[in-house]
């Protein structure tokens, strides 16, 4: 399934297994970021840049599939009691490795985001998601994991890549006048990404899922949550190389980020 041997993006040739792919992906990407210590100075803003997190009224904090050693440390140096759950031993490494060196308190728990009883039924003021919902296969199942372990007046604050750039052609993305996308949206068919980068000869793999707004964003309703913040951060660069990833920004805003608060709260 996996035998390619270029980076970018792939057609899977037949069932992939998401959870021992992206696994062993992010255990080999962990050792390519070395985030720093957190500086509390800035952590509200480098976490919050619009604003959204009611920080006077939270103390739990549950950072999902966000282990790598950003977000964590930097929620913990503000005071916050924060887990921090993941599928990869190797990112939850890192924020282990920046708690022991910084003296943070971070609870890591290794597991899957579509089943969060690892938590022990555990609920959180905040829930915190970097991008992760594209390497899992159902989104909508996620987010009822999500609903089940949110406090009632919690937020809900969760970052997506577009699944746009996921329609894109995978042979000539930008054709010399335009972007192409040759994929539908509502296609359930994951690609295998397999990065630049080579540990011994061997890239990282992960497992793609371009799911529709529709589930992406209409989901997180469904779940029972209103979506009370919306935002696509990163808007490009018109003037930058065509086909580099700030060109395409300018015309398919990369990220989506949502902050969503439970229904009755
Ligand atoms: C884009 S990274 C997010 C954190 C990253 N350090 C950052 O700065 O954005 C995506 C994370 O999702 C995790 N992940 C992927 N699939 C997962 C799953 N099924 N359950 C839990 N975590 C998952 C990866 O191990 C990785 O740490």
């Amino acid at each position: 399934v996996l035998a390619v041997s270029g980076s970018g993006h792939f057609r899977a040739e037949g069932p992939v297994d998401y959870r021992a792919v992206n696994q062993a992906g992010w255990d080999l990407l962990s050792l390519l970021d070395d985030p720093g210590p957190p500086d509390k100075e800035t952590a509200r803003e480098d976490l919050d840049p619009f604003g959204w997190i009611p920080w006077k009224s939270i103390r739990t904090v549950l950072c999902l599939a966000g282990a790598g050693g950003y977000f964590a440390p930097r929620f913990a140096c503000l005071g916050y009691d924060v887990t921090v759950f993941d599928l990869s031993i190797g990112q939850l490494e890192r924020d282990r490795q920046i708690g022991r060196e910084e003296g943070l308190e971070i609870s890591c728990i290794e597991g899957d985001v579509l089943d969060l009883s690892p938590l022990g039924g555990a609920r959180f003021d905040l829930v915190y998601q970097p991008i992760s919902a594209c390497y899992i296969p159902d989104a909508a199942g996620m987010y009822r994991q999500v609903a089940s372990v949110i406090d009632p007046s919690g937020l809900y604050f969760v970052k997506h890549w577009s699944p746009i750039q996921l329609q894109l052609a995978l042979d000539r993305p930008w054709d010399g006048a335009a972007y192409r996308l040759d994929r539908p949206a509502f296609t359930n068919e994951p690609l295998i990404w397999r990065s630049v980068e080579t540990w011994s000869g061997e890239r990282a793999s992960c497992v793609h899922h371009a799911h529709p707004l529709d589930v992406l964003i209409g989901g997180i309703c469904d779940a029972g949550f209103q979506i009370v913040g919306f935002r696509q951060p990163d808007a490009g660069d018109v003037t930058a190389e065509p086909g580099s990833d700030a060109h395409m920004a300018a015309y398919l805003p990369p990220f989506l980020w949502v902050a969503a608060r439970p229904t009755g709260s």
